[in-house]
Formats: structure tokens, C-alpha cells, sequence
């Protein structure tokens, strides 16, 4: 089983140290596209946390299940309203298997690369095309690795420099390792952590998908349906579509 980095210490500020990420005008745009995919059918999260994007589309009329590795995380989710009527299975989703078919799943906020190995990202595409009705989508929201902001020669890279948050990520080229480091002032104390990625390429997911049998349908810059291009830096999306027949 996977470390898990999401304990309680973590779990605990997840929603308030995220918070840009829980507004509603973040928000709504990716519950409205993933009901717009799940249709009548059913959803999986992988990753599901706190619940951040599976209530708002349990609230949209979604059936949606989750799996995460952590328990401090997913207690947070089934403490708040809505959260006892989500189906949640603790485990890893690049292994761990749920009962049903789903015309839905999906991996959001840069979570693939909480999965360290290659193989662990080729397993996820596995699980999650198993996991699918054929003609059911599997949605990643994943960053574009930002190596041209890294001079050739340097391995760390600023994201965060506020008073009160200071973070940066450190690069290792050679295996496509990233680690994200946190400095937080936390009630006047500092609180560090560290945190490791695998990046990963946008063609590399397509591949990992043709592996498991998937296809990419579409590729947008946005929740918004905004133009997936060379000037894409944020979080983009990726639909692959599961064409029903076992990948060979
Ligand atoms: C960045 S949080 C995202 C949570 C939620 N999807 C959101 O958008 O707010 C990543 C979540 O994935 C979970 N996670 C990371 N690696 C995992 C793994 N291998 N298997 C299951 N859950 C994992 C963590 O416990 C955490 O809850």
C-alpha cells in the first residue's frame, strides 16, 4: 500500500488551506462538465478527500463513489452534510475495486501524480477502465510539467511566496520525480512538510490510456471548455473515452 501522505495533520487543514480551490466559481464548472458526462450512470472518484468535488455533483443528482487511501480525509467528507449518502472504499485506486460499472470516473487536482511510479500511473488507467461501462469516460485534471520555467542546471522552482506560505518545487529530471515542499505558519508556529509527485506528460496519459483500452475524446485548457494550447500552464483536462472491448 502507498504512503499516505493525507493523515490528520494534513486532513485537517485540507479545506482551509485549499479554499481557493473550494470556491464556487472553481468549483461548479467541474461538477457541472462531470454530470454532464456521467448522464443517468453512475461515478467514481478516485482520490475523493474531503469531498471538494463529489458533493456538488452528488447534489447535481449523481450517484458517486469514492476511493482514497486516507481515513482522516474521507472522515472530513462523511462529517459534512451530504457526505453519509457518498459510498466511499478506503484503499489504493491504482489497485482497490468497488462493485459495479460506472459511466464515470475520475482523478482531479494534479492526483495522478500522487502516484510516484510509471507503473502505479499505467495500473490507475487499468483500475479506472475496469471500473467503466463501455462508452464511459475517465476525466483527469492534471498540471502541465512546467520544466520550460526551470533553467537548464536548476531543480527548484517557487509556486508559493506569501507571508504566510512559502513553497517550492524541486525537480528531479532524470525520473520524472517532483517534490513539492511547504513552509506554513500555522496559529504562529512553522510547519513544514514535503510532498512527492510523479509529473507526467499529456502524451504520456494518452498512451497510459491506450494501454487500458481508453482513447482521448478531448483535451481542454479548462473546466470551461477554454482551448487546450502551448500556452496551456494551469491544470488542463483530459476525457478518455472506454471503448468497451478488453485492451489486448
Ligand atoms: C489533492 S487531494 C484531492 C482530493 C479531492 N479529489 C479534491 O479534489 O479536493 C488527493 C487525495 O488523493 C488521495 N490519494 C493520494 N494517493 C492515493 C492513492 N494511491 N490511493 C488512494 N487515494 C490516494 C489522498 O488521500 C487525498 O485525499
Amino acid at each position: 500500500m502507498p504512503i499516505d501522505h493525507f493523515g490528520e495533520q494534513v486532513a485537517a487543514r485540507y479545506d482551509e488551506s485549499s479554499a481557493d480551490m473550494f470556491d464556487p466559481a472553481v468549483v461548479d464548472p467541474v461538477a457541472d462538465f462531470l454530470a454532464g458526462l456521467a448522464g443517468d450512470g453512475a461515478a467514481l472518484e478516485l482520490g475523493i478527500g474531503t469531498g471538494r468535488i463529489a458533493l456538488p455533483l452528488a447534489r447535481r443528482g449523481v450517484r458517486v463513489h469514492g476511493i482514497d487511501l486516507s481515513e482522516a480525509m474521507v472522515a472530513r467528507l462523511r462529517a459534512k452534510p451530504g457526505g453519509q449518502r457518498i459510498d466511499v472504499t478506503v484503499g489504493d485506486f491504482a489497485t482497490t475495486t468497488v462493485a459495479g460499472r460506472f459511466a464515470l470516473a475520475y482523478l482531479v487536482f494534479n492526483t495522478i501524480g500522487n502516484l510516484t511510479t510509471q507503473d502505479e500511473q499505467v495500473a490507475c488507467f487499468q483500475n479506472a477502465a475496469a471500473h467503466l461501462e463501455p462508452g464511459g469516460c475517465f476525466v483527469i485534471e492534471t498540471g502541465v510539467p512546467q520544466l520550460q520555467r526551470l533553467p537548464p542546471g536548476e531543480t527548484v522552482r517557487a509556486f508559493a511566496l506569501t507571508p504566510a506560505h512559502l513553497g517550492f518545487d524541486e525537480y528531479d529530471v532524470a525520473t520524472q520525480g517532483l517534490i513539492s515542499h511547504h513552509y506554513t505558519i500555522v496559529d504562529g508556529r512553522l510547519e513544514a512538510s514535503s510532498l512527492p509527485f510523479r509529473y507526467v506528460w499529456p502524451a504520456e496519459l494518452d498512451l497510459m490510456a491506450r494501454l487500458a483500452g481508453m482513447t482521448l475524446r478531448e483535451r481542454w485548457g479548462g473546466w470551461r471548455r477554454e482551448p487546450y494550447t502551448a500556452s496551456t500552464t494551469g491544470l488542463y483536462v483530459a476525457v478518455y473515452e472506454h471503448a468497451g472491448v478488453a485492451a489486448s
